[in-house]
């Protein structure tokens, strides 16, 4: 088998950087390729966490005025990844969150920040770097949407391109008159064709129209996106460029997340000893200041709280968890009015409520390992990575019916299948409930729910598979353009 080389674009990637489920599969998917003879490297901005990691990345590259400032280009090797890092300071080296500022609204430069970013994936798509001459450039979201169209627009020979969907909500949506100041040519891209997206333009849009393949992270998010409401403003394009699009699921590395091997958790397990969840599960009530019992089903959650989560339907769930019996435990951080909501319901509810804001990735290992169930209740979600964890650490998923929440859980009540987990639909904080009195009646079964957990364990919920239809995806395309 010849090796392909690809060039991944992505703004994050774990362990370096991470705001979500992005940064898992940009540092998880390329090592899982070299199984199957990609040679993956990975371009992502040199933020100021990135530039400390990577202290010793060489300089392949310099440039005296890179969109306004002084720039580099550095190759360095972190954790089994091979990167690209563009360090342009004058773009990148700001502190807290890649996108927003300390107020938490977005950068105003932002457009201009992921162009360029965009702008030198596609040179090393023309052979910047003799040294590595990708076949693919392979775009991760908005943030890297302008690569496929730069290439585009250069003319003349190129690599394949793929623009991978994580999430239809964020568009990278910015005014026309950036088309000129960030190297496009404007009669030709803003077009109805190209970038221009209602009157304004959008990166997303730009790599939704040009690249060569679409994929997005479940095949139920590939289907729902081609309707108007999921489709979020690009249903229609979706729709025309149906024949190119497809949906690869997700896989979580089974390494970082391992209930045997976990560094992060009070007690590790694996299927054998499941019960030494219940001393998790004591140590989870305790820091989460929750009454210490085992016989009352510890729901956690572990999240980012926007709308798409669902999380306000939680809210409205709250009186069944309390007249069940059963205990929350969320962590996550968000919109203002949300936090403040379950603030408010933890003060109101001591004991039965946890909740800590906040982002905390050992905390997370540990509800995965200590809570019962783990919950997911999104109105839209791409795939979703927390109820992967879930099935791996024994925690039993409840998650609407959603995208690749559809794909990766089987409800209680499928036929012929081995459940688990529980399903509902409409999204309506009363589905949601009704599914939190299942749970809970299974959960008082202890047959049924060892069932369950046992089903969640056996799951493949890795990468080794699903790399395997992204390299199958390249190696296609490669064929095709030939
Ligand atoms: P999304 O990318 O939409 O936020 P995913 O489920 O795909 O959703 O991925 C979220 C990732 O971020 C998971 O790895 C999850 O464990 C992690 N995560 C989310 N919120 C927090 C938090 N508050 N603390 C620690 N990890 C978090
Ligand atoms: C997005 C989606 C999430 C998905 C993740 C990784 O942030 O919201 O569903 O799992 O990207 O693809």
């Amino acid at each position: 088998m010849t090796p392909v080389r690809v060039l991944a674009v992505a703004s994050e990637v774990y362990p370096i950087v991470k705001t979500g489920g992005l940064a898992d599969v940009a540092g998880a998917l390329p090592i899982a390729l070299k199984a199957h003879g990609v040679e993956m490297r990975t371009l992502m901005p040199g933020y100021p966490e990135v530039m400390r990691r990577l202290a010793g990345a060489d300089e392949i590259r310099r440039w005296p005025d890179y969109f306004g400032g002084p720039g580099r280009l550095l190759a360095a090797s972190h954790d089994g990844l091979d990167l690209f890092v563009l360090d342009v300071p004058h773009l990148y080296a700001r502190p807290g969150n890649p996108y927003v500022t300390a107020e938490g609204t977005d950068w105003p430069d932002n457009g201009v920040r992921f162009a360029a970013l965009a702008r030198v994936a596609a040179d090393i798509g023309h052979g910047l770097v003799p040294a590595f001459m990708p076949e693919i450039v392979h775009a991760h979201d908005w943030q890297a949407g302008l690569a496929p169209a730069y290439l585009h627009y250069d003319g003349g020979q190129r690599p394949g391109t793929v623009m991978t969907i994580h999430n239809m909500a964020y568009q990278g949506k910015f005014d026309r008159s950036l088309v000129g100041a960030i190297g496009l040519p404007a009669a030709a891209s803003f077009d109805v064709h190209g970038l221009e997206y209602f009157g304004g333009i959008s990166f997303l849009k730009a790599g939704l129209q040009l690249a060569d393949r679409i994929t997005t992270v479940s095949p139920t998010y590939a289907h729902e996106i081609q309707s108007d409401e999921g489709g979020m403003g690009l249903g229609g394009l979706l729709r025309e460029r149906a024949g190119v699009l497809s949906g690869i699921l997700n896989g979580i590395d089974i390494e970082v997340w391992n209930p045997q091997t976990d560094p992060h958790i009070a007690y590790r397990f694996g299927a054998q000893d499941l019960t030494f969840r219940a001393a998790n599960k004591a140590v989870l009530q305790q820091q989460f200041s929750l009454d210490s019992s085992d016989e009352a089903p510890l729901l956690g959650v572990i999240s980012r709280l926007s709308w798409q989560k669902g999380l306000d339907l939680l809210l409205e769930a709250i009186p069944t968890i309390l007249e069940q019996g059963m205990q929350l435990a969320l962590l996550g951080s968000g919109d203002r009015d949300l936090q403040d909501r379950y603030q408010a319901a933890a003060r109101a509810n001591p004991g039965r409520i946890g909740v800590l804001i906040g982002y905390d990735e050992i905390l997370a290992h540990l509800i995965q390992a200590g809570s019962d169930a783990l919950l997911v209740p999104s109105r839209f979600e791409p795939c979703g990575l927390t109820q992967l964890c879930a099935l791996r650490y024994g925690a039993v998923p409840i998650v609407s019916r959603v995208g690749g929440l559809e794909d990766t859980i089987i409800d209680i009540g499928e036929a012929g299948h081995d459940p688990t987990g529980f399903k509902f639909a409409p999204v309506t904080a009363d589905a949601f409930a009704g599914s939190l009195r299942q749970a809970n009646a299974a959960f008082h079964n202890k047959a049924t729910w060892r069932r369950l957990q046992l089903n969640g364990l056996a799951t493949d919920v890795s990468w080794r598979h699903r790399a395997g239809e992204y390299a199958a995806l390249y190696r296609d395309l490669m064929t095709a353009r030939a």
